[in-house]
C-alpha cells in the first residue's frame, strides 16, 4: 500500500458506481484502490468486478490512503466518523457523498485541519452520465479540487456549486433522473392510451428523450426556441402544450424540485 492510496467506505449503490467510474472509465489503477463495507460479501463483490483490494478493518487502510470516499447513508455517517477520527492524518482529504451533512460537520467529527469535499452524484454516474455537484471545504487546495474532479470526469459531469446550494443541487439534481423516469413512464402509457404497443412506446419515447436532450446539449438555443420550432400555429404541439398550462406542468414540476429542496434541508445535519 502506497501513501497515495484511495480509500472507499460503503460499496452500495453510489461506491460502487464511483469505483466503476473511476478504475473502469477512468484511469485510475485498481491496484492502488481499498474497498470496505461492514457487509463483507458486498465489499468482495465490488473488489472482485472492478479487481480492487479489499481492506478487513478501517486500520488497515485508512492510514495508508490520501484520498477517501464516503459513501454510506446519512444515518450511518455519525457512528463511521468517530471510527475514523482516531486514524485521520493531515493531508489526507475525505470527500463524502452523503447527502444533508455539512463539510463543517464532518470537519468537526474529524481532525481540526482535515480537508473535506463534498459531492452530490446522481444514479447515471454508473454509465459516465451523472452530474455531480462538488463543493469543497476552505481547507482544500484548488490543485487538490481539480485533482477530484478529474478522478471523476469519466462519470459524468462536474460542476462547483456553493455549499449553501447542496440541497437545492439535491432536490434538482440527485434526485433529478426520478422525475424523468416519471415522464418517461408517463409518456409511455400515453402513448398505449392512443393506441400504440407499449414496447413501441418506449422505444419511441426514451428516443424522444435522447434526442431532445441531444439538442440541448449540442447548441445553445434555450428549450424554449427549441419548442417554438415545433410548435406550428393551431398545430398538433399547441393543443398539447395548452393543456399542459391548463393542468400546471410547469408549476407542478417547480413544486416537486422546492419539496425536495425543502426534504433535503430538513434531513440536513451539522
Ligand atoms: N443512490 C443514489 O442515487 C444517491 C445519489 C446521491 C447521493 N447518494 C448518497 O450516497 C450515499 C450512499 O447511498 P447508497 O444508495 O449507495 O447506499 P447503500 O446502497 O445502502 O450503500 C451503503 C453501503 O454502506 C454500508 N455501510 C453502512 N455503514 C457502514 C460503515 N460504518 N462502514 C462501512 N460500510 C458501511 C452499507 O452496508 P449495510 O447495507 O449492511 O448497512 C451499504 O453496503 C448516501 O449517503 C446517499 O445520500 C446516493
Amino acid at each position: 500500500m502506497t501513501k497515495n492510496s484511495i480509500g472507499l467506505i460503503g460499496c452500495g449503490a453510489m461506491g460502487s458506481a464511483l469505483v466503476k467510474g473511476m478504475v473502469t472509465m477512468g484511469d485510475v489503477d485498481p491496484g492502488t484502490v481499498y474497498l470496505y463495507d461492514i457487509s463483507v460479501d458486498r465489499k468482495n463483490q465490488v473488489a472482485a468486478e472492478y479487481r480492487c483490494n479489499t481492506a478487513a478493518s478501517l486500520e488497515d487502510f485508512i492510514p495508508h490512503c490520501k484520498k477517501i470516499f464516503i459513501a454510506v447513508k446519512p444515518q450511518d455517517i455519525d457512528g463511521l466518523l468517530a471510527s475514523l477520527k482516531p486514524l485521520v492524518h493531515p493531508g489526507q482529504i475525505y470527500i463524502s457523498v452523503a447527502a444533508g451533512i455539512t463539510i463543517n460537520y464532518i470537519e468537526s467529527c474529524l481532525l481540526p485541519g482535515t480537508k473535506v469535499i463534498r459531492l452530490m452524484p446522481n444514479t447515471p454516474c454508473l454509465i459516465g452520465e451523472g452530474a455531480i455537484v462538488i463543493s469543497a471545504g476552505d481547507l482544500v487546495t484548488e490543485d487538490e479540487r481539480s485533482e477530484i474532479e478529474s478522478m471523476l470526469k469519466p462519470l459524468g459531469t462536474t460542476i462547483r456549486m456553493p455549499e449553501k446550494l447542496m440541497d437545492a443541487a439535491t432536490g434538482l439534481s440527485g434526485t433529478g433522473p426520478a422525475y424523468v423516469y416519471l415522464f418517461i413512464e408517463t409518456m409511455i402509457d400515453a402513448g398505449v392510451s392512443v393506441g400504440i404497443r407499449r414496447d413501441v412506446a418506449s422505444k419511441l419515447v426514451i428516443q424522444n428523450v435522447i434526442g431532445a436532450a441531444k439538442m440541448l446539449d449540442s447548441n445553445t438555443q434555450h428549450p424554449a426556441e427549441l419548442r417554438n420550432i415545433v410548435t406550428s400555429p393551431a398545430g398538433t404541439t399547441s393543443a398539447a402544450l395548452l393543456t399542459l398550462e391548463e393542468e400546471g406542468f410547469r408549476s407542478c414540476l417547480i413544486k416537486a424540485v422546492m419539496e425536495a429542496t425543502k426534504r433535503s434541508e430538513e434531513l440536513r445535519f451539522g
